[in-house]
């Protein structure tokens, strides 16, 4: 299943997004801004457990999302924005970290580090902003999908056709929310018109 977003805002902050000039404050902030409508969007039909609290009437109970049961996994270092911005909004999830370079020879995802949380019966949200050949993605599931959680969504700010229908055909069990699908990939297996490299304009390593 993929699912891409459509509201004008969100085609406003990808636009901010593709402009050169947005700094990197501004990058991570949009990015950020993106995760949390694609967070909206992927948990909309989320079942919603009763909590009890103490209210200014006393102690009753309300409905709140089962937070304990979700891992945000950030792919570093460019899906650290979406991971910190998860994290604001639901600040109970437990996180998970993958480290995941593309060579850029070969366009190869590889994986140098991972620190996944016990993921058995959870529901994970991997998050990360690029998905370009769709390699890392599909690396990322596999590796996730071996921890045995019970559900796995992606959250991905920008992504190509190509890419997409590889991470389906891999993993078509595995739900895909994107803020925007691009035209396609380059030689060089960058997004176009694309943004750049996520993780060069959020950390000022252009
Ligand atoms: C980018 C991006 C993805 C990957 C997407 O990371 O954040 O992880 O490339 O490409 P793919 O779909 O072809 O695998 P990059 O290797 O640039 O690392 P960075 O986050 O450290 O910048």
């Amino acid at each position: 299943m993929i699912y891409e977003l459509s509201n004008p805002v969100t085609k406003t902050l990808i636009t901010y997004l593709r402009e050169q000039k947005s700094d990197a404050i501004r990058f991570r902030h949009t990015v950020a801004e993106l995760t949390k409508q694609l967070v909206y969007e992927a948990l909309q039909k989320f079942p919603l457990k009763q909590k009890t609290i103490t209210s200014w009437q006393g102690e009753s109970s309300f409905s709140t999302l089962d937070e304990e049961n979700i891992i945000v996994v950030t792919v570093l270092r460019a899906g650290m924005p979406m991971l910190d911005s998860v994290m604001e909004l639901l600040p109970n999830v437990t996180a998970g970290f993958l480290a995941m370079k593309r060579d850029e020879i070969t366009h190869k995802s590889v994986l140098y580090y991972d620190r996944l949380p016990n993921c058995v019966g959870k529901t994970i949200l991997l998050v990360d902003p690029m998905l370009a050949t769709g390699g890392s993605m599909i690396d990322a599931l596999e590796l996730i999908k071996s921890r045995k959680p019970s559900k796995i969504i992606t959250l991905n700010i920008i992504g190509s056709p190509e890419g997409l229908e590889a991470v389906q055909s891999a993993h078509p069990d595995v739900a895909i929310y994107i803020a925007q699908i691009d035209e396609k990939l380059n030689d060089d297996k960058f997004i176009v018109p694309g943004l750049g490299d996520a993780g060069d304009r959020s950390y000022n390593t252009l």
